[in-house]
């Protein structure tokens, strides 16, 4: 039997591209759909059936009946973020303890990492991250330090454990004199949420993956946030705390390079970016208004404006080539419908001098616009290329150009059927 692989579906710059748009798309194509880094600091907005969820820590393949679903073990998980989110699909009618495994190796975020998520970020003054607030540093940091607890440790001795990590980070809110904490509602629903994940398969995922792999079955490894927000390869400091990249896949699934297949690149037609870190694009005008209203640019998770500017060809292509991406994905072209003209940043300039690729430090960089013209006529109605107003098509070929990859899929509006397939 042909070994089955594993495609990966990669936000490729700041997150929030709207991969809960294509996920329609996708799944079908999967036998198992896998988380493989992040947790709920993630939002993926999903219309099924005309209900809206957001799912944060529980792969979109859960929606699908016949679908396997794993957290893999490069995933950070919260037992009362998760049991909310969880309970929300159950009432909706979805069976959740079959279909939904969750590697033995991903760590739990604790209440007093949420505490400690505040407590650094208050800690920075100005140079705050701009975190979600969900424990998502502390956590990695704690895994990193070998300290932190694993969702194996639910099934053994778990309350020692528990009193002795949290006993240790009382102690660090101490030194920072740190106290606008009160632990006592958010304790007894994340024990809640302990007790709740009992019921589901805590297992080692590493080997079901390669199972199926060896069974010719295909896995989706669904990412989270975006390539510029990985630890390694994204804004440092300024980023997650995870490997958001296609490397992340292999460590946070335990599936070998070689079975790695299609890695596709999500993108919007412009850039967004929520948090701080520089992000040379950024629009402060009129025009940034209009792309976030139009866009509906606010956080999933936090509600937050997010910081909006004309599409980022350094940092696309940066991110291509760390990831190895196959396939580019465009979303939200509609977005641009209304401008006569339409810049896209092909170049970074700071005193004197003109980078075309990513540099180490991103702060205080300048965009180099190339002017393009706008289709300026609503796309929302379009269902196949040969209906895409020429300026339309002109933007892709050129965005293919620069990048040498192709662009396969293109999402014009929120409908369903404004998912083109070329
Ligand atoms: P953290 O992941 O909560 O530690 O946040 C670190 C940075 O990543 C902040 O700038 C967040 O706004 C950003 N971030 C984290 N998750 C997402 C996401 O799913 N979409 C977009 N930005 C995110």
């Amino acid at each position: 039997m042909t070994q089955g692989k594993v495609d990966a579906l990669l936000g490729i710059v700041f997150g929030d591209e709207g991969k809960g748009k294509v996920v329609d798309y996708f799944t079908p194509r999967y036998d198992v759909v896998a988380r493989f880094a992040g947790g709920p600091n993630a939002g993926h907005t999903i219309i099924f059936e005309g209900k809206k969820f957001v799912l944060r820590s529980i792969p979109s393949g859960i929606f699908d009946e016949g679908k396997i679903n794993i957290i893999g073990n490069g995933c950070v998980i919260a037992p009362d973020l998760f049991m909310a989110e969880a309970k929300e699909l159950e009432s909706a009618g979805y069976q959740l303890t079959e279909r939904l495994h969750i590697s033995r190796r991903a760590h739990l975020i604790l209440p007093t990492h949420r505490v400690l998520d505040r407590a650094y970020e208050a800690a920075k003054g100005k140079n705050k991250v701009g975190t979600t607030g969900k424990g998502i540093g502390p956590t990695y940091s704690d895994k990193a330090a070998r300290i932190g607890l694993r969702v194996g440790d639910i099934l053994n001795n778990f309350e020692a454990k528990y009193q002795a990590l949290k006993a240790r980070h009382e102690q660090i809110l101490r030194d920072l004199n740190f106290t606008d904490y009160d632990l006592t509602a958010d304790e007894e629903q994340w024990l809640a949420g302990i007790d709740y994940m009992r019921k589901f398969h805590l297992t080692d995922t590493e080997f079901e993956i390669n199972r199926a792999l060896a069974e010719g079955k295909r896995v989706l490894a669904e990412g989270a946030q975006g390539s510029l927000l990985d630890i390694d390869h994204g804004t440092y400091p300024f980023v997650s705390s995870s490997s958001t990249t296609s490397g992340g896949v292999c460590t946070g699934l335990g599936v070998a390079p070689n079975t790695i297949g299609h890695i596709f690149g999500i993108f919007k037609a412009y850039s967004t970016r929520v948090g701080s870190g520089p992000f040379p694009v950024e629009l402060f005008d009129e025009t940034g208004n209009t792309i976030r209203h139009i866009g509906n640019e606010y956080g999933a998770v936090t509600g937050r404006d997010r910081r909006c500017g004309w599409l980022d060809l350094v940092a696309l292509k940066y991110a291509i080539m760390i990831n190895g991406v196959t396939d580019l994905v465009m979303m939200k072209g509609d977005v641009l419908d209304a401008f006569e003209t339409i810049k896209v940043c092909t170049a970074y300039t700071k005193d004197g001098e003109t980078v075309t690729e990513m540099p180490y430090d991103t702060e205080g960089w300048q965009p180099v616009y190339e002017t393009l013209p706008g289709w300026n006529t609503p796309l929302t109605e379009v269902r196949s290329e040969a209906q895409f107003p020429q300026a339309f098509a002109d933007y892709i070929a050129y965005i293919e150009r620069a990048t040498g990859t192709p662009i396969k899929i293109v999402s014009v509006g929120p409908d369903r059927e404004a998912t083109i397939i070329r």
